[in-house]
């Protein structure tokens, strides 16, 4: 393991590609790998985790935890064994924490720290420095917490400890699972009984692997509640955690297979949470011949097989309901978009706008630069597709340190009649490590180039 504060920079050339076929298992899903660390952690006894991801992201989370004391072994094949120091065990870091790009480790790990005895600094990169953490500050400030943080509520994050917390029930102002979970780990280590209640469904990884861990969790509609008990009365215990693989990965190669004529592509092993499927349902809605085979249950998350061939895709407008549900795969649904037949609409959906870049901006600015007539509004995108065979031109793009703007426009390359160039690709390894070999290996053409 490396650490990635200044990774070299990597470019992808990616060009027009004939077929794609073959079956992959992508790797892990992020958002439970953080989860399986962090809750392994603050566990009792062994937690012994399996198809972990071991990108940049999940390993900075993993490098806090052992900063704080905790035993975690190297990954090896997506396996990790953590010996849980309990709640109350974590121990004072000696530096401040470094967690990278990644805002669930952050916003999770705030409202973890902020129920310690002991002080800790939070901090990233020059993207995540940029993006808003008062949405976790004021609940946990609410809740007796006392954070430090740059102007307007950005990081680096100090936490005091040894503040007493106390239970709140938080109406949550926007869709967003990284502060409910962080709303309800801080009320691990608060007195009484913490509730959020949510404007939309978000991903509910937290509550299932708390659940799992053997805290009572309770939802009633859209509110979901830890269970009443003397702070330090909680208690985690320790299991086997099966991750599955990553949708938000698995859908670039939905993407891809879908325009990509003579395309047939296998997904196995994918996380089919329910609160993770948008993006299934938008591009089926466009007309993408997606099927869904093999379905069971692992650890708690549904999970099934991923079967993807080429369709005509036509233009939508996107439900706002699925925008939750699909919030981290728009970058790739854009360039479904652009190659789908007719005009596709998306509003609701702001939120895109703090990601680890503006990826209303950003997907626009590059989508208009290929030739396409994308307009960016200020919660969506109106994009108006192409329905031809090569719907993009020749371009350079800046990936403005957000992995999945990269990956995205390395699926665009499989359409264009010229050469799609991304600069700043280094980002990738952040959730999809090994994704040019694989691109490559179901027949896409990417060159790479570090400087
Ligand atoms: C995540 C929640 C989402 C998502 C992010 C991972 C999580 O963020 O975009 O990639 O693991 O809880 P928001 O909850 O801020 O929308």
């Amino acid at each position: 393991m490396t650490a990635a504060h200044d990774p070299a920079s990597l470019t992808f050339r990616s060009t027009a590609a004939q077929s794609l076929e073959g079956e992959a298992r992508v790797p892990g899903d992020k958002s439970i790998s953080h989860r399986s660390i962090m809750f392994g952690s603050l566990a009792e006894g062994t937690t012994e985790v399996s198809g972990f991801l071991e990108g940049e992201d999940s390993l900075n989370t993993l490098r806090c935890f052992r900063a704080m004391g905790v035993s975690i072994t190297d990954p090896v094949d997506g396996r990790v064994t953590i010996e849980g120091v309990g709640l109350h065990g974590l121990k004072a870091p000696a530096k401040p924490l470094y967690v990278g790009n990644s805002g669930t480790s952050m916003r999770l790990m705030s409202g973890i720290l902020a129920g310690q005895a002991f002080d800790s600094v939070l901090e990233g990169d020059a993207s995540l420095s940029r993006r808003p953490m008062k949405r976790v500050i004021d609940p946990l400030t609410a809740m007796g917490a006392r954070i430090e943080s740059g102007p307007e509520g950005r990081s680096p994050l100090k936490i005091h400890g040894g503040q007493s917390l106390k239970a709140i029930d938080y109406a949550m102002p926007m869709a967003s699972a990284q502060v409910k979970s962080c709303v309800l780990l801080a009320g691990l280590y608060a007195e009484g009984r913490t509730c959020v209640t949510e404007p939309a469904p978000t991903r509910d990884h937290t509550e299932r692997m708390l659940s799992g861990l053997g805290v009572g969790m309770h939802r009633d509609g859209p509110r979901v509640c830890i269970e009443q008990a003397d702070a330090g009365a909680r208690r985690l215990v320790g299991r086997a955690l099966e991750v599955p693989a990553d949708i938000s990965s698995a859908a670039f190669f939905l993407v891809a297979g879908s325009i990509v004529p003579d395309s047939d592509i296998l997904l196995t092993h994918v996380g089919l949470n329910p609160t993770r499927t948008g993006v299934i349902d938008i591009l089926q809605a466009m007309g993408a011949d997606i099927r869904i085979e093999n379905r069971r249950e692992v650890g708690g998350e549904p999970v099934g097989d991923l079967r993807v061939k080429s369709a005509e895709l036509h233009g939508i407008e996107i439900d706002e309901a699925l925008v939750p549900l699909a919030i981290d795969e728009f970058p790739v649904i854009f360039v479904a978009a652009a190659c789908a037949k007719g005009r596709t609409v998306l509003t609701g959906a702001e939120e895109l706008r703090v990601k680890e870049s503006d990826r209303i901006a950003v997907m626009a600015d590059g989508l208009q630069k290929l030739g396409i007539d994308a307009t960016p509004t200020e919660d969506g995108m109106i994009i108006e597709g192409r329905g031809e065979p090569a719907p993009f031109g020749s371009a350079t793009i800046y990936a403005q340190g957000d992995h999945r703007i990269a990956m995205a426009f390395a699926v665009a390359g499989l359409k264009a009649r010229g050469e799609v160039t991304i600069h700043d690709c280094q980002f990738v390894e952040t959730s999809f490590p090994g994704f040019a070999e694989l691109f490559n290996r179901l027949g896409g053409c990417l060159e790479l180039s570090r400087h």
